[in-house]
């Protein structure tokens, strides 16, 4: 069936608001935008959650509440959303995450991010999210918890975030969330 947008927004209203922000543009560093992301990513995210596959206290309480149905139709009418402009933080962080970005790290088998999640950070519907603009401690978060197997709910990212840093995981974070 097609997703009812109007209901997904009501749902998304009633409870997603509070950390995601009013139309999936979370105002707060820790939290995802969610807005223009690609919906099929994110409902496989929420299945996740609620599987008890991708691991977080928050989200297994809330994804435990939707049915397949509301997944649909939240992620449907959130990312129909245009999202907010990237904030930039630091310039040379931001120039060594752009070169990771872009072009990996050859001598030691980083691939570049871009290969799978584009090269304007857009992702590329519907297996690899949007990057562009994305909360720089959401991003962090997520390279650190895939790095430790915290978060194991695709191998891919298990095995790039396995080689990074500290510092270069918190440069491509800056990069990313200033486009
Ligand atoms: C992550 C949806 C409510 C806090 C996510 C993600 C989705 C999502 C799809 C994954 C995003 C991604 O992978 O890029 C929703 C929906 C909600 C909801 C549909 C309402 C039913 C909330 C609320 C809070 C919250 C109320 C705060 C109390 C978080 C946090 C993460 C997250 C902290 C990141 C989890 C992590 O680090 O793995 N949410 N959310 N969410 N959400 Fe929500
Ligand atoms: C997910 C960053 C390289 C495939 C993610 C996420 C981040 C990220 C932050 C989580 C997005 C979110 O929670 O909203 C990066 C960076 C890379 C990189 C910084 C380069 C250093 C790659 C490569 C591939 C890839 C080379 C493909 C071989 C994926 C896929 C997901 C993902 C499939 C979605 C995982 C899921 O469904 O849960 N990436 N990535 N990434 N990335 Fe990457």
């Amino acid at each position: 069936a097609k997703p009812d947008l109007a209901k997904g927004q009501a749902s998304f209203t009633a409870v997603c608001v509070a950390c995601h922000g009013p139309d999936g543009n979370s105002l707060v560093p820790d939290y995802p935008k969610l807005a223009q992301q690609h919906p099929e990513y994110l409902i496989k995210q929420l299945q996740e959650f609620k599987a008890g596959k991708r691991q977080n206290a928050i989200m297994l309480g809330f994804s435990a509440m939707l049915s397949d149905e509301d997944m649909k139709n939240i992620a449907y009418w959130v990312t129909t959303n245009k999202a907010a402009p990237g904030t930039a933080a630091d310039a040379d962080l931001i120039a060594q995450g752009k070169r990771i970005y872009l072009g990996g790290v050859l001598d030691r088998n980083i691939p570049a991010c871009a290969g799978c999640h584009g090269p304007a950070a857009a992702g590329i519907p519907a297996q690899y999210p949007r990057l562009k603009g994305q909360q720089a401690n959401y991003v962090v978060t997520q390279l650190t918890t895939f790095r430790s197997g915290e978060r194991n709910n695709n191998l891919q990212m298990t095995g790039v975030a396995a080689k990074l840093n500290d510092r270069e995981i918190k440069a491509v974070a800056e990069y990313v969330a200033s486009l």
